[in-house]
């Protein structure tokens, strides 16, 4: 990190001595899948467990919110890396690498970008954003999330895609823009597009990996910069994955040159047993059946959790239990203990 952001970034935090954690990890082994999970700002800087947890099994972390639109671009002409900086800092200072999440989604978007219309203005507002975000942090993200969930919920046809500003406005060339744009801004850096409902068994999954296989097949056809498929993993445990489905949608990936990685696993647990025990091995036995299928094909080149704790996690904002127990989506429980999960990552991480 140069000099003048480390100081920007120590006096922007308050907290920043304690953001620096005791080294807590031996150098990564060359042939292990690095293991991450996304981040909170707010926790990181308030809750020392958290920090301490994070230095403990992480070598990859990336913003659960603070690279997205709404924070990154509070107006048109203003930037604030106030989020990803502070967690640039402490990725660095705990010998982590950071990937971006996300250039280009529907959701989290600032009120002030519906305002734009046209082709020109939408091309224009997206090279902008694109070229300003990367290359703020060139050389230093080595992975980023260019499109976020681009496919239609239930794709038909040629109603693959998901309806959003920049579709309504630029057409679907618009995922190839986005990408030849984070090239131009940082060209060593693995573009990824990232998906989520591609695990599972079941009609609508099979179509999503379809109709994803169809726009990465047409952006190599056109020879865009796409380097990777972001599998989200926000696995619903009551549902199986469907490892041949997945097996074959990586090796025709792979026959493309195009590789994977785990984005942002977890698992839904809101239809699962009431039974702790019970549910921590359905949700161990859910990983291992994704990770496996997938590196049946080509293993990942990275596996990130959607968080690391079920203190902090999304997914109660829609799937609470009606038994009213809380959820448990993620490797560690609420005091930081590790579940089968977290040994379900750690087994294939290190075997791989
Ligand atoms: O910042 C406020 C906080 O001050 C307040 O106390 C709290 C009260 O509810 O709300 C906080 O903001 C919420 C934030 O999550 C907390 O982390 C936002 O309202 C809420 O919109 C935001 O939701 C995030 C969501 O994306 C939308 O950006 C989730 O945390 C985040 O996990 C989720 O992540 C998405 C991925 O980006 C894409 N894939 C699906 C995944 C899960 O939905």
């Amino acid at each position: 990190m140069r000099r003048r952001d480390f100081v920007q970034v120590s006096l922007a935090v308050a907290a920043h001595a304690v953001l620096q954690m005791p080294a807590a990890q031996a150098a990564v082994p060359s042939r292990r899948i690095p293991y991450g999970s996304a981040v909170r700002g707010d926790a990181l800087v308030d809750d020392y467990d958290y920090r301490t947890a994070l230095a403990e099994h992480c070598q990859l972390v990336v913003p659960e919110g603070g690279l997205k639109w709404e924070v990154v671009r509070p107006s048109e002409d203003r930037f604030d890396f106030y989020e990803g900086d502070k967690l640039l800092a402490f990725a660095d200072q705990n010998g982590m690498k950071m990937r971006g999440h996300t250039l280009i989604w529907h959701g989290a978007m600032p009120g002030w970008t519906s305002s734009i219309h046209g082709a020109k203005a939408a091309e224009k507002a997206m090279s902008k954003h694109i070229h300003t975000v990367v290359g703020q942090y060139k050389g230093r993200i080595p992975s980023w999330d260019v499109i976020n969930e681009a496919i239609a919920d239930d794709p038909r046809g040629s109603d693959h895609l998901r309806p959003n500003l920049w579709f309504e406005n630029m057409g679907k060339g618009y995922i190839e823009t986005a990408f030849r744009r984070a090239s131009e801004a940082d060209p060593q850096v693995q573009l990824v597009i990232n998906e989520y409902d591609i695990e599972c068994v079941g009609e609508t999954y099979k179509n999503r990996r379809n109709a994803l296989l169809r726009v990465v097949r047409d952006l190599r056809d056109r020879g865009a910069p796409i380097h990777a498929v972001g599998f989200q993993g926000h696995l619903k445990g009551q549902y199986e994955i469907d490892k041949e489905g997945v097996s074959s949608f990586v090796a025709e990936l792979k026959a493309m040159d195009v590789d994977v990685l785990v984005t942002e696993l977890d698992v839904i647990d809101n239809l699962l047993p009431a039974d702790e025990k019970e549910r921590d091995q359905v949700i161990a036995g859910r990983v291992t059946d994704l990770l496996q299928a997938i590196s049946d094909a080509n293993p990942p080149t990275a596996i990130l959790t959607w968080g690391i704790t079920d203190r902090y996690t999304w997914v109660p904002m829609w799937f609470t239990r009606d038994d009213g127990r809380l959820n448990r989506p993620l490797p560690l429980d609420r005091d930081y203990k590790a579940k089968p999960m977290m040994d379900a990552i750690k087994r294939f991480a290190a075997r791989a």
